[in-house]
């Protein structure tokens, strides 16, 4: 009896220990001075669409991260809030990167914290309406919208070049199921734009001789579909379309495993079909 008084004196003392370090991480965060002498924005402050809310620290690392930003990229923030996505991709990832925010006075905070963080001349903030602005150009998109934003964005992001790399913090994209995901406990969802490749593609380098011809039926980046040579149908096996990249196995008639790597570059492929220790080269080119 003794020995359950000392553990449920514990336990309580344990509750409100991990109690008061939460409402302290809330009283800080709440406390925490966003904006400069200029102006100073509130969480949870309304936006055009959506309020504002900055993503966690360690989330924007992450997300930048799994999107494998480097130098070479363009981002684009799409409701930058202070600019601390584009900053972040800017400083800590070497991209160019843009941030499109509805609030003229966020925006004009995020270009003055990214002139701030040194890096001005690579960030630049667009007061603007995401729906409105073009961000065609991007190599990378962030988001931290709502769900109903990311499915008007959709369509949109669909079209955009495939290989385009997209990070969402918290919320999804519809039916369009994400690659990867990442975050605890506030969860992100990356996703690649999937080149438009259903249809029927002549291939050569298959079969020494003959054309063969790849059928393929597309959802998003889910694939499925037949090869066809000398007179017999395979099925693909384990497809998978990272952007334009396409991979599939088959097994031919002498059960031997084919694995295929093709670039699907609008309507022309190339790529390898490695199987038995071989290496046969490939080109391809959509017929309808
Ligand atoms: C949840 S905050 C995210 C801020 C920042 N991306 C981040 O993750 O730290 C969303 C931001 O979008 C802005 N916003 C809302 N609707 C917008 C619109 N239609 N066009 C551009 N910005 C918008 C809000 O003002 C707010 O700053």
């Amino acid at each position: 009896m003794k020995l359950m008084n000392y553990k449920t004196v514990f336990f309580k003392y344990l509750i409100v220990a991990i109690l008061s370090c939460i409402s302290m991480a809330n009283y800080a965060q709440y406390n925490t001075k966003y904006g400069d002498e200029k102006y100073e924005p509130r969480l949870g402050q309304s936006g055009k669409d959506v309020i504002w809310l900055p993503t966690n620290t360690d989330l924007v690392t992450q997300m930048l991260r799994t999107a494998k930003v480097s130098a070479n990229d363009i981002v684009y923030d799409l409701g930058a809030g202070d600019g601390k996505i584009a900053i972040a991709a800017a400083k800590d990832f070497g991209a160019k990167a843009f941030g499109v925010e509805f609030n003229p006075e966020m925006a004009s905070l995020a270009q003055r914290n990214a002139d701030r963080a040194g890096v001005g001349e690579r960030v630049k903030i667009i007061n603007g309406d995401i729906f409105k602005e073009d961000f065609s150009s991007a190599t990378v998109l962030t988001l931290y919208l709502l769900p109903e934003l990311n499915l008007q964005l959709k369509p949109i992001i669909l079209n955009m070049k495939p290989g385009t790399r997209v990070v969402s913090n918290s919320f999804h994209m519809g039916d369009w199921e994400p690659d990867v995901e990442i975050g605890n406990p506030t969860r992100a969802y990356y996703w690649v734009v999937p080149a438009k490749i259903s249809g029927t593609w002549g291939v050569y380098g298959v079969h020494p001789t003959q054309k063969a011809t790849l059928q393929l039926v597309q959802y998003q980046q889910r694939v499925g579909g037949t090869l066809t040579f000398d007179e017999k149908i395979y099925p693909i096996m384990k497809p998978s379309l990272e952007g334009e990249k396409f991979k599939f196995s088959f097994q031919d008639k002498d059960q031997i495993i084919h694995d295929v790597e093709l670039n699907m570059t609008g309507d022309t492929a190339s790529g390898f079909d490695r199987f038995d220790y071989k290496t046969s080269k490939l080109v391809g080119k959509k017929e309808k």
